[in-house]
């Protein structure tokens, strides 16, 4: 499968930012350990991270007839940008929402996400996991 693996906003700063919440690991970091991983094997992986809502936009919709699924931690835009919940469900490729942390234990305006609905699954608070278990469940379907 062609997976297309997208970050948002300051997920750039994983390491330094808040490690308490979201690990030591960097986004790289995170790459890496994810294509060792069995599950990798045999897949095409790319990755993709910007601060800039416009962007995640255009690179969903780039993924059209290239990516067979799409795995998508959204950062902060998770919990109110319809733009991006409308650019996943108009594209109709299989998409994984995942969250380092998980959003339901936290702040109350981080329990709402506006993209659950338009994914397939969404997988949150295993850290780094999170990204494993949402590469198996696009492997899975
Ligand atoms: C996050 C959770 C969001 O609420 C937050 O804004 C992030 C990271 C996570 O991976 O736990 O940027 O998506």
């Amino acid at each position: 499968m062609n997976i297309l693996v997208i970050n948002g906003p300051n997920l750039n700063l994983l390491g330094v930012r808040e490690p308490d919440v979201y690990g030591s690991e960097t986004l790289s970091d995170i790459e890496n350990w994810l294509n060792k991983q069995p599950e990798s094997n045999g897949n095409i992986i790319v990755w993709f991270q910007s601060n800039h809502e416009g962007d995640l936009i255009d690179r969903i919709h780039e993924a059209m007839g290239n990516s067979d699924g799409i795995i998508i931690n959204p950062g902060a835009f998770t919990h109110y940008s319809y733009a991006l919940r409308d650019a996943i469900s108009s594209v109709n490729i299989p998409t994984i929402e995942v969250h380092l942390s998980d959003i339901e234990r936290r702040e109350n305006f981080r329990k709402l996400s506006v993209i659950t609905d338009v994914c397939i699954k969404r997988v949150a608070g295993f850290g780094k996991k999170s990204y494993l278990i949402g590469l198996q469940a696009l492997l899975d379907q």
